[in-house]
């Protein structure tokens, strides 16, 4: 029970396929207590139903992209539980016809727009959680990142560019909470059909080639980017934080 006595948000879930749901059974399974954020008010019931399964688990609606829906967000997390162990960020989105169109077309709104949500939430999130006195000492801050960060991968297109500044910003934010205690990583998980990944062209062919080419030979499942998740949020991983940690049966080391 790597995770025993430790309060930790999980911010990001929308169903049973999301990597947040991956994260949260696995944080659950090693003793975590959680609270979780969703978007839409409307969804409530349908996110109360599904996290019934976490004894004790509270979900509160958070759109990252505005500051003082996360000030609310801690106020009511610090009233309800008090201070965090851990977040783990699940947060993305870009428009759906910058992911469809070549990337050259990107326009200056849907830049703007991925880079916000899928970049920015993240430095919200920290910030505002270190300004409000959110974090106990050794709290664990984790995003989710994938591979085309990196290098182009067909489809991903301006996603790739949102997650290169938001592994930039998880460097930046390890540098300036390790003093506190504070670590800071990114899970890069290998790709996964959830209702995000829908949304990237032809989803299906990439996870053939992971498949295909991958050492493992197979692809990732949420229930595994979630243990990484719960290792990387417990002690275990105490000495490591600024850190691009890949959970994708090693496809981003084939050439
Ligand atoms: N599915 C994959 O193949 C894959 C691979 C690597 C990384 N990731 C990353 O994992 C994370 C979770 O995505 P997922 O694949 O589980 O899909 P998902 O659709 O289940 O989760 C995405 C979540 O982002 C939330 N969101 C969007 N805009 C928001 C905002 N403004 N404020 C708050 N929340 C907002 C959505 O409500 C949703 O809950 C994302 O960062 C995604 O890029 C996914």
């Amino acid at each position: 029970m790597i995770l025993k006595d430790k309060t930790i948000l999980i911010m990001g879930i929308r169903n049973k396929w999301s990597i947040a749901y991956g994260a949260a059974k696995a944080a659950s399974e090693q003793g975590a207590k959680l609270c979780f954020t969703f978007m839409g008010e409307d969804n409530r019931p349908k996110i109360e139903e599904l996290i019934s399964e976490f004894e004790g688990a509270k979900a509160y609606t958070c759109d990252a992209s505005v500051d003082s829906d996360i000030e609310n967000l801690y106020t009511k997390i610090k009233a309800d539980y008090g201070k965090l162990d851990g977040i783990v960020h699940c947060i993305a989105h870009a428009f759906t016809e910058d992911l469809h169109n070549d990337f050259i077309e990107t326009s200056k709104e849907g830049y703007t727009h991925a880079v916000d949500v899928s970049a920015y939430t993240m430095v919200a999130v920290a910030r505002i959680a270190k300004d409000m006195d959110m974090l106990n000492e050794n709290a664990s801050l984790i995003s989710l990142t994938y591979h085309g960060s990196t290098k182009v991968l067909p489809g991903y297109n301006v996603m790739g560019v949102a997650k290169a500044a938001l592994e930039c910003s998880v460097r930046y934010l390890a540098d300036n909470l390790g003093p506190m205690g504070i670590r800071v990583n990114a899970v890069s998980a290998g790709p996964i059909k959830t209702l995000s990944a829908k949304g990237i062209k032809d989803f299906n062919s990439i996870l053939d080639i992971v498949e295909e080419k991958a050492p493992l030979r197979r692809n990732v499942t949420k229930e595994q980017v979630g243990n990484t998740v719960a290792f990387m949020l417990s002690s275990m991983s105490d000495a490591i934080t600024g850190q691009v940690v890949y959970a994708d049966n090693g496809y981003n080391i084939m050439g």
